[in-house]
C-alpha cells in the first residue's frame, strides 16, 4: 500500500520550521502532499497561489512531495488525495491545545484518518510565520528563518 500523507497549513509564508517537518514527513512516507489552506479568516499576507508557489519552490528538491492549494475541510481534501495520514509539527506547549482539538475533531469526522505529530527541533521551537512577518515588517534580515525564495518575496512586500 502506498503511504500517502498530507502536511497542511496556511504557510503565510513557509518557514524553515515547516520545511523541516515536510522533509521529515517525506522521509517516512511514499508520497506527501503539502496542503496550503486558503484560511481566508486569517487574512493572510500572501495570496493563496503565492503561498503555494513559495512552498513549491522551497520543496522542489523533494521528489515525493507535491503542493496543492485547498479550500475545504481537511478531512475531505485528504479523502480526495486518498491519504490516510496527516502530519503536523508540534512546537512549544502552546501548540498542543489547538492541535489536540483539531485532532479530536478530524478523528470524529473521519476515524480512518490518522494524525501524526513530529516535534520541532529546538532551533525551530519558537519560529512561526507570524514572527517572520513581524520581523520582515521592521526590515529585519529573516534569511536564517525562511527559504531564500521567501526572504526574497518578503523583501518585496
Ligand atoms: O498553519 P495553520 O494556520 O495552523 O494551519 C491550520 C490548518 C490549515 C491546518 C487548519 O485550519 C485546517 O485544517 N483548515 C482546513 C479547514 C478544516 O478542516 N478546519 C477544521 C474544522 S473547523
Amino acid at each position: 500500500m502506498t503511504r500517502r500523507a498530507i502536511t497542511p497549513g496556511t504557510f503565510d509564508p513557509i518557514t524553515n520550521g515547516h520545511l523541516d517537518i515536510i522533509c521529515r514527513a517525506a522521509s517516512m512516507m511514499d508520497e506527501v502532499t503539502v496542503a496550503v489552506a486558503k484560511s481566508a479568516g486569517k487574512h493572510p499576507l500572501f495570496p493563496l497561489e503565492e503561498r503555494a508557489r513559495l512552498v513549491r519552490q522551497a520543496t522542489e528538491h523533494l521528489p515525493n512531495v507535491s503542493v496543492e492549494a485547498f479550500d475545504c475541510l481537511l478531512v475531505d481534501f485528504a479523502r480526495q488525495k486518498d491519504a490516510h495520514v496527516i502530519v503536523k509539527g508540534l512546537r512549544a506547549i502552546t501548540d498542543f491545545e489547538y492541535e489536540f482539538q483539531m485532532n479530536a475533531l478530524n478523528q470524529q469526522l473521519d476515524y480512518n484518518l490518522e494524525t501524526i505529530f513530529i516535534m520541532s527541533p529546538p532551533e525551530y521551537m519558537y519560529l512561526s510565520s507570524s514572527i517572520v512577518r513581524e520581523l520582515a515588517s521592521f526590515g529585519a534580515d529573516v534569511s536564517q528563518f525562511v527559504p531564500p525564495c521567501v526572504a526574497k518575496a518578503l523583501a518585496k512586500v
